[in-house]
């Protein structure tokens, strides 16, 4: 079920920060901010040839980020993303497996234009897992 790596996502207090210090500082190759206001944030991706890194900054009153910047001001990482063939298969396969799907359980439109949905953190040993429609 499980496909690639599609990205790793970082969260940051400081998009504007935490781009030049990927431009400048690591010499990466960014894209262009694009607002997402319905998840919630403002994102740059960085290439790094084999995945991507998601630089994550809050956007609105009740980003799904804010409570994790909260307890990490700093920033840090905030989830890894895989691309699954299907994804209501996916979805079908992980609830009957036991995993919680976040949200009401129906995929939404991700930053790439392709359906994505979260598993519960607790499920997977800590960490937010992201699956998007290859
Ligand atoms: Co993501």
């Amino acid at each position: 079920m499980l496909g690639r790596l599609n990205h790793v996502a970082l969260a940051v207090p400081d998009l504007a920060a935490a781009t030049a210090a990927y431009r400048d500082t690591l010499g990466a190759q960014l894209s262009e901010p694009q607002a997402l206001p319905e998840h919630g944030v403002t994102v740059v991706f960085v290439d790094v040839g084999n995945t991507k890194i998601e630089l994550l900054e809050p956007l609105g009153d009740a980003s799904p980020i804010a409570a994790f910047l909260a307890r990490n001001p700093s920033g840090g990482m905030h989830h890894v993303c895989y691309e699954v063939d299907d994804i209501l298969a996916a979805r079908d396969h992980l609830k009957a497996s036991g995993a919680r799907v976040l949200g009401d359980g129906n995929p939404k439109i991700g930053a790439h234009g392709k359906p994505v949905l979260f598993l519960h953190p607790k499920d997977f040993f800590g960490t937010l897992v992201e699956l998007e429609q290859a």
